[in-house]
């Protein structure tokens, strides 16, 4: 299949490509990039005034499957990253089971191959079950093709099985992400601690649980000499401790999710279970650093921690309700609205925090326009405005936190593989 995207204008800071081109898709692969191509394709794209860019790397979702299919499946949670502009997804493993045996990731594999609509690149679990006791094998689950290691939703909690795991996962050549909380100090909390969460008459979860835990988890890698990524910054804090750690040449990255930089905890006030997330939303001051840290490359990436959760789970007492919110179909139009329309990144900067970085972080050969990569992309009309509403999300769980909000950039075409794969045709 041949695919021509005419006049749109092409970003990608892997090869320093930013202006009006003219790109040509062909067996599932990019096969030119110039002005003014003349070819005989299969469909023709006109792009003027459209952003053609590499589909996004997001490297934190949660798709649910195998064991909570209520929520979401891989095939419904693709579908729902190839609406948002996403082709590539890291599934974190805190499904049931939890991805943590060679037997649950060939399931799980299985389960891609059969139903994936984009590219799902697997996270093990650090520890089996999840449970903080006893490592998971990584030799034998990268064998498998694992990428990364996580025990994402809560924390190692025992410092000598976390520095084993960091040094493992060195010596085998995967990432480790950090969820950072320390459970003791969270305290049962389900809002940030402040004088919101007095005034709510809820528990509060304090910044300390986020960023005591990401000072420790730093003295780790620097001590095992390891790559370390901390998932979803949501304070002050912590974009301090990830700056001085940079500054003296610790191998760690860092991301945050548009929820942190574009709401406060100010949100909860009306005790909206969809404004509930771990971490909580923070104040105005740490989502001002999250944006200082985007802008001045103390965060690397911006992820959308997709977390889909039923109305039962979420549609009830603020205390009961799951954390978490949906994210893979609002991630590119939040981030356009809160952060290219403010000034606060140019578009090439924003492709460095949604593809590029993401792909360095995870090692995986995705995310550029480069002739002769894999045709994963988007095009992208920057200026037109939406309004996100349940009825038009896809994703199986429809807990958004920007339900009811306007939001400019609409993703009108999603190619992954070579394939037009957005706007959908079938429904599957
Ligand atoms: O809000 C969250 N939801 N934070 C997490 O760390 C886990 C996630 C989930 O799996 O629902
Ligand atoms: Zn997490």
């Amino acid at each position: 299949m041949k695919i021509l995207i005419k006049n749109g204008r092409l970003i990608d800071p892997a090869c320093n490509l930013d202006g009006l081109r003219d790109l040509l898709v062909e067996n599932g692969k990019i096969s030119q990039v110039s002005n003014n191509i003349k070819a005989d394709a299969d469909k023709t794209i006109e792009a003027k005034a459209m952003i053609v860019m590499p589909g996004m790397v997001d490297m934190h979702v949660h798709l649910r499957e195998p064991g909570r299919e209520d929520k979401e499946t891989i095939a419904s949670g693709t579908r729902a990253a190839l609406k948002g502009g996403v082709t590539s997804v890291l599934a974190m493993p805190n499904t049931l089971p939890a991805i943590d045996s060679v037997d649950n990731i060939r399931l799980l594999k299985d389960i891609i191959k059969k139903t994936a609509h984009a590219n799902v690149l697997i996270a093990g679990s650090i520890t089996k079950g999840r449970q903080g006791k006893e490592l998971t094998d990584i030799a034998q689950l990268k064998d498998e093709g694992m990428v990364a290691i996580s025990d994402d939703g809560s924390s190692v909690d025992n410092k000598e099985l976390m520095l084993k795991a960091l040094k493992d996962a060195k010596k085998h050549r995967v990432l480790v992400v950090c969820h950072c909380e320390d459970k003791a100090l969270m305290n049962k909390g389900v809002v940030n601690l402040g004088i919101i969460s007095t005034r709510l008459g809820l528990r509060g979860v304090s910044k300390e649980s986020e960023y005591t835990r990401i000072k420790r988890d730093i003295e780790l890698a620097e001590k095992a000499d390891s790559p370390l990524h901390i998932a979803h910054l949501s304070c002050k804090e912590s974009v301090e401790l990830i700056a001085k750690a940079k500054k003296k040449g610790i191998k760690v990255t860092a991301e945050t999710a548009p929820h942190y930089f574009s709401l406060t905890e100010e949100a909860v006030l009306g005790y909206d279970a969809n404004m509930k997330v771990n971490p909580p939303l923070r104040t105005k001051e740490d989502a001002s650093a999250i944006r200082g840290g985007l802008a001045d490359g103390t965060i690397d990436a911006i992820a959308s921690d997709h977390a889909p959760h039923t109305e039962n789970e979420k549609d009830i007492e603020f205390e009961r309700a799951e954390f978490g919110v949906i994210g893979l179909e609002t991630m590119l139009a939040v981030s356009i609205t809160e952060l290219i329309q403010t000034g606060l990144l140019d578009w090439p900067g924003l492709v460095k925090k949604v593809v590029l970085n993401p792909a360095k972080i995870l090692g995986i050969n995705k995310g550029t326009l480069c002739v002769g990569s894999d045709a994963d992309l988007i095009v992208v009309s920057p200026d037109k405005e939406w309004l996100v509403q349940k009825d038009g999300l896809v994703s199986k769980s429809k807990n958004s936190a920007f339900l009811g909000r306007r939001l400019k950039g609409v993703v009108e075409y999603t190619i992954c593989n070579g394939r037009i794969a957005y706007p959908f045709i079938n429904h599957t």
